[in-house]
């Protein structure tokens, strides 16, 4: 049964291959300074910087460039662009990256004006901002995260071994963001991938709780068919515009808060990732993809009538003369195979994981209790061997 929520998504999207024009209307609705946070340089081999800055010069907007965010954005950047931030008096920070730096501007939103201690109060004790936020606004050049329509800021502490996301409520979600597939042409392979798993592990990590029959469930089944379908074709050509943008509307479905509403979720793989790249810095996608085989064949027996469905409505497996475990193995063999298809890290090891950093790995771990089965400490260890 479907419990009770509140959906509200304030994010407004603008997608296709002309979205970028929307910037100059949006620009009207913020002040003159605008923070400009990007990655380590790829918007300006792909020409995206300059598209971007051309629009701001042409609005008059005082510009503040704040880069180098990397792919686990650490606290220690966090708190060098919170001084930045200040130093701009920013009315808008506006972010041009994947999930990195999005994330990333979403915690300087929130951290600009807080005089707290921003690892301690958001990623520790996960408090709501109590300060004014500087709205974010987006415009995405990799696809994966949901970033650009969720609350969602992962933040890493190396020194502590914590890789660690904060969900903030829709007051943080970014105002605005800007989807062009095309703005994807130039992602590696390996991140691409890496991507296409993330917003399957995002869908799965939804879909295997409850046992319920509801509207979410055939939503991802949807979702699901339609990332495999044109993630097989993006892996022979990533220049296939309809398949990039199937993936990218997509990835913004299936973690924009939608499909969880009024039901539980799992989640139990990213904790495993984060806590793996909390130690090796590691693409999230394939911490996830290194993991997931372990934990699903772990877990199955606990939801075995939601495996057996994922096996027949996603997988096509054909159920005939079989009995349930035997269709639900088929379905976990049949996603292992995809994702061996498209070239995702099967293996920690891979992630330069060894035997001696399982403890560790172990305890940065989050345990939830939404899933099929709540893990015990021993049981993770157990996963994270048969994953290396
Ligand atoms: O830094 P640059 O030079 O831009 O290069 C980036 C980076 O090296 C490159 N890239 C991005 N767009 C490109 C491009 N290269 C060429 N052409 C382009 N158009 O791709 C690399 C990876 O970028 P990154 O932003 O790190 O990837 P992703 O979007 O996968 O973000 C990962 C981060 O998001 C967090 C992850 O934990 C990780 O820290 N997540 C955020 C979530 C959320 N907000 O809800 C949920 C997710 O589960 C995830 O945890
Ligand atoms: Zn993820």
């Amino acid at each position: 049964m479907l419990g009770n929520f509140m959906y509200w998504n304030p994010t407004k999207l603008y997608f296709g291959k002309d979205s970028l024009n929307f910037l100059d209307e949006e620009l009207k609705n913020y002040g003159d300074n605008v923070l400009l946070v990007y990655g380590g340089g790829s918007i300006k081999k792909n020409g995206i910087y300059d598209k971007v800055i051309e629009i701001l010069k042409r609005n008059h907007k005082n510009i503040f460039e704040d880069n180098g965010v990397m792919p686990n954005p650490t606290i220690e950047k966090v708190y060098e662009g919170v001084e930045r931030g200040r130093k701009a008096k920013c009315d808008l920070i506006l972010a041009v990256g994947g999930g990195s730096v999005i994330d990333y501007a979403k915690a300087l939103s929130v951290s600009i004006h807080c005089d707290e201690d921003i690892w301690e109060k958001y990623f520790v004790r996960f408090e709501e901002p109590t300060c004014e936020i500087v709205p974010v606004g987006s415009i995405l050049t990799m696809v994966g995260t949901g970033s650009e329509m969720n609350g969602g800021s992962v933040i890493t502490n190396f020194s502590k071994h914590m890789k660690v996301g904060h969900v903030f409520k829709e007051n943080v979600f970014p105002k605005f963001s800007i989807l062009n597939p095309e703005f994807t042409f130039t992602v590696p392979h390996y991140q691409m991938v890496a991507g296409i798993y993330d917003i399957m592990s995002h869908i799965l990590e939804q879909y295997f709780s409850d046992t319920d029959d509801n509207t979410s469930d055939y939503i991802m089944e949807g979702l699901l068919k339609s990332l495999i379908h044109s993630a097989l074709i993006a892996n022979e050509n990533p220049l296939d515009y309809e398949a990039r943008s199937n993936i990218m509307w997509t990835a913004t479905w299936a973690l924009n808060t939608l499909v969880a509403k009024g039901k539980t979720t799992d989640w139990e793989v990213h904790m495993l990732g984060q806590a793996v790249a909390a130690y090796t810095d590691a693409t999230h996608g394939m911490t996830l993809a290194a993991v997931s085989m372990a934990y699903y064949h772990h877990i199955y027996k606990y939801g075995l009538a939601k495996f057996k469905r994922y096996a027949i409505n996603v997988f096509s497996v054909d159920p005939k003369n079989k009995t349930d475990e035997e269709i639900a193995l088929e379905g976990l063999e049949r996603m292992k195979a995809f994702m061996e298809k498209i070239g995702l890290v099967m293996h920690l090891k891979d992630l330069k994981v060894t035997e001696d950093m399982i403890d560790g790995i172990a305890d940065s771990t989050f345990i939830n209790e939404g899933g099929y089965k709540v893990l015990t400490k021993e049981e993770v260890k157990e996963i994270l061997r048969e994953s290396l």
